[in-house]
């Protein structure tokens, strides 16, 4: 899967921080900011921009529009959590010893013996949703940051039962899986930017948390608290741990989006600024050597505690604390 294989790379780029003054002008006197920040819904999800490139096309055994199968209301379908390390040739089995997993929802009917795989991910993987493109002629740096939902036909067992999880966690109707359709339908119509970041206060569950991450385990979520809501009773055996990526720093502020920051030449150092921080994290620079040494890129990080987090398709200026950043495998219990 594409999903992180940039991610370790980000990780690096990430903790090598930042060249960027701590100029941002934000502090705009706002009505007060409700955290975490809701994640923005939108009335329908635009074409991408032809400038997007897909390494691998999205949902290549999916319906060509989105559709789900109709079920029978007599029928039991399995309900399967999925869990697999995100597999790049480059780093060998090193995202699973980092629990970098990704997630999805199989689903196998008993009546007509067909089953199938539901999952979200990005439309021009994650390396391009984490950091967007400096373009020559536009100022405000490029975003290719659409995630959508895959469903196709068939579980690939191997895939997922070999170095991951393939576990049962319930049976519903047809009628639960019917609904639980609809909603995808119209989740996927409405929630279209990908989220890499959570950002909270400081490690811990009593932190305060200002943004939520939107990706493929945030999707996983949902489908299983629809599932709950709709009456499905769902069980794990073991842990139920995924990987969540986080960002520390005090409170945020809102500076704005494309045409209040890059439109207006009273914003030019802001701007500025913006553009210097993604010009060390542009998708297309090579992989940092994994030898790099973590001290010294450490001490990079405590130096700059700037990060401009994209957002709601807004730019928010994160004063980052320690520990800046770390990927956590952590439990979140089925509903
Ligand atoms: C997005 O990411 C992929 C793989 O990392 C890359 O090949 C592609 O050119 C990137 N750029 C755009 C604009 O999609
Ligand atoms: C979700 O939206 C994407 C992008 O439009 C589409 O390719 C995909 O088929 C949709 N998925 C579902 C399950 O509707
Ligand atoms: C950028 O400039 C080049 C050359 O002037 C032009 O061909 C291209 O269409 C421009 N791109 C955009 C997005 O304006
Ligand atoms: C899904 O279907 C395939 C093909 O029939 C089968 O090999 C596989 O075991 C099934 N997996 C699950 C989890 O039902
Ligand atoms: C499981 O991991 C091993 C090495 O750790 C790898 O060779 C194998 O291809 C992986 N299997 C799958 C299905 O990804
Ligand atoms: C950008 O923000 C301004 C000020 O809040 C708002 O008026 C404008 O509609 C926004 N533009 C977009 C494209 O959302
Ligand atoms: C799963 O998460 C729990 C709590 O978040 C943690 O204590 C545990 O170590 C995690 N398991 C693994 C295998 O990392």
């Amino acid at each position: 899967m594409s999903l992180i294989p940039t991610l370790l790379g980000v990780t690096l780029h990430l903790l090598l921080f930042l060249h960027v003054s701590a100029s941002h002008s934000g502090h705009l006197a706002a009505p007060r900011q409700k955290w975490p920040v809701p994640y923005r819904r939108y009335d329908e999800r635009p074409d991408a921009d032809s400038y997007c490139e897909a390494l691998y096309p999205f949902c290549p055994t999916g319906d060509r529009d989105g559709r789900m199968p109709y079920l029978r209301e007599t029928d039991r379908i399995s309900v399967y959590r999925l869990q697999a390390p995100v597999w790049e040739f480059k780093y060998g089995d090193l995202m699973g010893k980092f629990h970098i997993m990704h997630d999805a929802v199989g689903f196998s009917s008993a009546e007509t013996e067909s089953n199938f795989t539901m999952e979200w991910y990005e439309l021009f993987q994650l390396g391009n949703c984490t950091f967007p493109h400096l373009r020559a002629n536009v100022s405000a740096p490029f975003w290719c940051n659409q995630g959508a939902a895959c469903f196709f036909e068939g579980i690939d067992d191997a895939h997922w039962s070999q170095n991951g999880t393939l576990e049962k966690v319930g049976v519903i109707t047809g009628d639960m899986f019917n609904a639980m359709a609809q909603w995808v339908q119209q989740d996927n119509h409405t929630g279209i930017y990908y989220e890499t970041w959570a950002v909270q206060s400081h490690p811990g569950p009593d932190a305060t948390v200002w943004f939520e991450s939107f990706d493929c385990s945030q999707f996983v979520h949902r489908t299983y608290r629809k599932l709950a809501e709709l009456g499905a009773k769902l069980s794990s055996r073991s842990q139920t741990n995924y990987t969540k990526v986080y960002l520390y720093s005090g409170e945020p502020t809102c500076l704005g989006n494309d045409s209040t920051i890059f439109g207006q030449p009273s914003m030019k150092n802001l701007a500025a600024d913006i553009q210097s921080f993604y010009y060390t994290f542009r998708p297309h620079q090579s992989y940092v050597d994994l030898a790099f040494s973590l001290a010294e890129i450490y001490e990079k990080v405590v130096l700059h505690k700037n990060f401009y987090l994209y957002y709601n398709s807004e730019y928010w200026h994160l004063p980052m604390k320690p520990p800046y950043m770390q990927v956590i495998y952590e439990e979140v219990p089925l509903p």
